[in-house]
């Protein structure tokens, strides 16, 4: 099961995007969205496997039939925060092709201490040219786990009803307010969630047949646009640090000059982290960190030991709200 979901998410990657997704964003202040989660299971870490990775999978529709597929592997005990610290580790929900998705990017993120599941989306405004909205929301995850004796694992699945059925679940989501000028004050935009849409995700290695380990890996490169005041980042990988890219994001839109960005890779987990910062001039200065999981799919060039993985667009969030 963990394998299919994981399997099924990779094959999805490939096809083309959904056409002329959008949504009606209204003024910004009472839009809300609907999502079925069609099912969903918590797959802890198999210790025969040595792997010590806990995989959290759901589907989500606007029908009881999927149509992205949200997949995410962690260190069993950080229980969906980076480190097990302050963190969330968001991930991308992946568009299946089974019918026409709305949203340009889902993503999901869950907390396994309390047993919640976040979900965050963004769609073009078809009422609003050229803006893109985010909406956000939460469900609580009633789950009946189950302990396998023979191998040590444990699942979890949604408890059934009373009567034995599988239970209705949905998450509502709402709509966040519209993005700031990209000149805006800093002390407005310290008020604003913060969040990011990641898009050209780029990054190529080498990988002879046999090697243990890979080899000339460019680190990721990427585009950043932060979606609170629009402002855009162009990321590249400009070293490597006990096993772990690190490179700055410049930014391409001249309106901004008191906000730098940086990010982190870890090609091991897979896991991303966004830092930015806004340089206020004055003590309302702070940061935003954001934490992703990036599975881009990788394809071996024709004749080639080269690995190009690419990726078109994630969002990434920072805190839950
Ligand atoms: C936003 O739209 C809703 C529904 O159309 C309306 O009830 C509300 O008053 C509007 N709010 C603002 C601030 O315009
Ligand atoms: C797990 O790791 C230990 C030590 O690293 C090793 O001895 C053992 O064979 C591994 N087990 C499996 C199933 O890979
Ligand atoms: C919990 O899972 C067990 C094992 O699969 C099953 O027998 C039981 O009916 C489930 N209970 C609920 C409330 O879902
Ligand atoms: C910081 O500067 C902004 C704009 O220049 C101003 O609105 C804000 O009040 C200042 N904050 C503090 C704590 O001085």
């Amino acid at each position: 099961m963990r394998n299919g979901l994981v399997a099924l998410a990779a094959a999805a990657i490939s096809v083309p995007l959904g056409a002329a997704a959008a949504r009606v964003c209204g003024n910004g202040t009472t839009t809300s969205f609907q999502y079925r989660v069609v099912d969903a299971r918590y797959d802890s870490a198999d210790p025969s496997r040595n792997s010590s990775l806990a995989t959290i999978a759901a589907s989500l529709g606007s029908s009881a039939s999927p149509l992205y597929e949200c997949v995410a592997q962690w260190p069993e005990s950080w229980a969906g925060w980076y480190e097990g610290g302050r963190n969330i580790i968001w991930s991308d929900c992946i568009w299946n092709g089974a019918g026409s998705g709305q949203d340009k990017t889902v993503s999901f993120a869950v907390d396994w201490k309390k047993k919640l599941m976040y979900l965050s989306h963004t769609f073009a405004c078809s009422d609003k040219k050229g803006f893109d909205g985010l909406a956000t929301g939460f469900i609580a995850l009633d789950f009946n786990c189950t302990a396998v004796a023979e191998d040590g694992t444990s699942y979890c699945t949604p408890k059934n009803t009373a009567t034995g059925a599988r239970p209705v679940l949905s998450i509502s989501t709402k709509i966040a307010p519209a993005p700031l000028d990209a000149a805006s004050a800093c002390t407005d935009t310290s008020k604003r969630y913060q969040s990011w849409q990641l898009e050209k995700w780029l990054r190529q290695y080498e990988m002879p047949p046999g090697a243990a380990n890979l080899r000339s890996d460019t680190g990721p490169s990427f585009t950043l646009r932060d979606m609170a005041n629009n402002g855009v980042f162009s990321c590249v990988t400009s070293g490597v640090k006990n096993s772990i890219f690190e490179g700055a994001c410049k930014s391409t839109s001249l309106a901004i000059s008191t906000t730098t960005a940086k990010f982190l890779f870890d090609p091991k987990l897979n896991l991303l982290t966004i830092t930015q910062h806004w340089e206020c001039g004055n003590s309302s200065s702070f940061s935003a960190v954001g934490v992703s999981f990036v599975q881009a799919t990788c394809d071996r060039g024709f004749n080639s030991d080269v690995f190009t993985c690419t990726y078109d667009q994630i969002w990434i969030g920072t805190e839950v709200i």
